[in-house]
């Protein structure tokens, strides 16, 4: 087991170590892998090979043994979200700092405000927030929760200006975030128009009220009410009418926090159609299942309360792997949303009102290597595709990010293949007190971190600095998720007729009927 102190390290110290020379280890790229130095100086990957001529000054740091992989990149964090009456309780410092310790150098956050607020307004709060505590790099999506004129331009705003390119919706949160099929429709349009990507938050919030106000006046108001009212088909549906809606707006679509094997099977399935669609399994949703919130102790269960549910079936963890591993999903996230006990407490007589979210962003690297690479269901190259490069290629900042090769950030990890660690809130750096993934083993532990150049994490310590990260602005129009789509585009064309008129009589109608 390993436990990390934390050390703030001064940055005139810091740029001391602004020359690293990384020697002896395999490098691990989504497409090969190769035993090689690396050279970094000033933050950027300088050279690769054997051999190296090195400047003097330069710190080595032995890789023997190791695996080195790019940096895992987090699609989907909501760090000091105000939600639900209250704050998560990971901020952007305790959140990134924990993102470094377990091998994560960068995060996407999402902005999500109140129906009404500027995107723009909204936009300008996250990145305060976040700019005066990140510890790593961070980029941003945007939550459109309501529609009107005004948020169109906003999204126009926000990709030419403000370095956004995916924008979330929510078919779920009825009331709050909430869009109608044609508010949805107008919001894929209007992303597909601006290059960005759309993304979704796939359950029927229609459904999901009127089945919890059922399972409150049958009495149950515990945390398996919460999954009682959400079964996987009203996750399954929703994803399908997403795609249907995106398709028609010939819209790339990203369907967040995949939850359920059916929701997996309808992005698969959608795939193989030829829609450009993306699902994000989460670390939660890979690693661990929802019997917990059957669980006799209140606080358990409801720490496990997240929507999409957690899902009672337990081989579920299992099939969403294998759907990671074979192609038919392709990036991870984590949806680490946290609250403290007398925060969940806040529903402890109505699950209604237990705010929802786990943790996840420390312990996604080691929990999908443990589940996905030591159970044998993924090799080292998919590893890297699924945790950090499909990620920087849907999100357009690859090769900058996600890889290993001259010119790229130096955001990497020494991996050890071989060591194991046991998850648990008493060790974690995440300021949650509770961890979904208590007491698992997992093989996969980050040895040595480096995030811009930084060494953040070393031989056990991780020396973190408050706001040294940067915004990484994600540009739209991504190769990867628009390449195909205006070609697409000109194939799907409605092409009329052409035929002689019709010629013969026309019946008169009759007003009467
Ligand atoms: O339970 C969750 N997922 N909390 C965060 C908000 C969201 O829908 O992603
Ligand atoms: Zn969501
Ligand atoms: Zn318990
Ligand atoms: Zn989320």
């Amino acid at each position: 087991m390993t436990s990390h102190p934390v050390k703030k390290v001064p940055i005139h110290l810091q740029s001391a170590q602004s020359r690293l020379f990384i020697k002896g280890g395999k490098i691990v790229n989504d497409d090969c892998s190769f035993d090689a130095d690396i050279y970094i100086e000033d933050g950027i990957i300088k050279q690769v090979g054997n051999n190296l001529v090195i400047p003097g000054g330069s710190r080595t740091i032995d890789a023997r043994g190791l695996l080195v992989l790019p940096g895992g990149i987090d699609t989907h964090t909501h760090f000091q979200l105000p939600f639900m009456g209250t704050q998560s309780v990971d901020d952007f410092y305790s959140g990134t700092k924990a993102a470094l310790a377990g091998g994560t150098t960068m995060i996407i956050d999402f902005v999500l405000d109140q129906k009404g607020v500027s995107l723009l307004d909204a936009y300008d709060k996250w990145r305060g927030w976040a700019d005066a505590k990140v510890c790593c790099d961070y980029g941003l999506h945007v939550a459109v929760t309501w529609w009107s004129e005004d948020v169109s331009k906003q999204m126009e705003m926000l990709c030419a200006e403000r370095g956004i390119n995916s924008f979330k919706m929510f078919l779920a949160y009825k009331d709050v975030f909430m869009l109608d099929d044609s508010e949805l429709y107008s919001a894929f349009q209007k992303c597909k128009e601006l290059g960005a990507l759309a993304m979704v938050h796939a359950e029927n919030g229609h459904l999901i009220a009127e089945k919890s106000k059922e399972m409150i006046s049958s009495g149950i108001t515990g945390p398996e009410g919460h999954a009682m009212c959400r079964p996987e088909e009203v996750e399954a549906e929703a994803t399908q009418r997403a795609i249907t809606v995106a398709d028609q707006a010939n819209c790339p679509l990203y369907v967040v926090h995949v939850m359920s094997k059916s929701a997996g099977d309808v992005v698969a399935a959608a795939r193989r159609k030829g829609n450009i669609v993306f699902g994000e399994p989460i670390a939660a949703s890979l690693g661990t299942d929802g019997t917990h919130q059957w669980n006799r102790c209140w606080r358990h269960s409801a720490g496990h309360v997240m929507g999409p549910p957690l899902r009672d079936d337990p081989t579920t963890p299992g099939y969403l792997m294998d759907l990671l591993a074979s192609g038919d999903l392709q990036v991870t996230g984590t949806d680490n949303c946290t609250f403290n006990a007398e925060q969940k407490a806040l529903g402890k007589d109505d699950f209604r009102k237990i705010p929802n979210g786990v943790n996840g962003v420390e312990d996604r690297m080691s929990v999908i290597w443990e589940k996905g690479v030591h159970s044998g269901k993924m090799d080292p190259c998919r590893f890297v595709a699924v945790t950090s490069t499909n990620a920087a290629k849907i999100f357009n900042v690859y090769p900058k990010k996600g890889r290993i090769q001259v010119g790229s950030d130096a955001d990497l990890v020494l991996w050890d293949a071989n060591k194991t660690r046991t998850i648990s809130a008493k060790t974690h750096h995440q300021a949650v007190d509770f961890n979904i993934f208590e007491g698992m083993v997992v093989h996969g532990v980050a040895s040595t971190v480096i995030s811009g150049g930084r060494v953040v994490l070393d031989e056990g310590e991780l020396h973190v600095t408050q706001g040294v990260g940067k915004f990484v602005p994600t540009p739209v129009n991504a190769e990867h998720v628009y390449g195909r789509v205006r070609n697409r585009e000109s194939a799907r064309i409605p092409q009329k007729v052409v035929r002689d008129p019709y010629e013969g009589k026309v019946i008169e109608i009759s007003n009467t009927v």
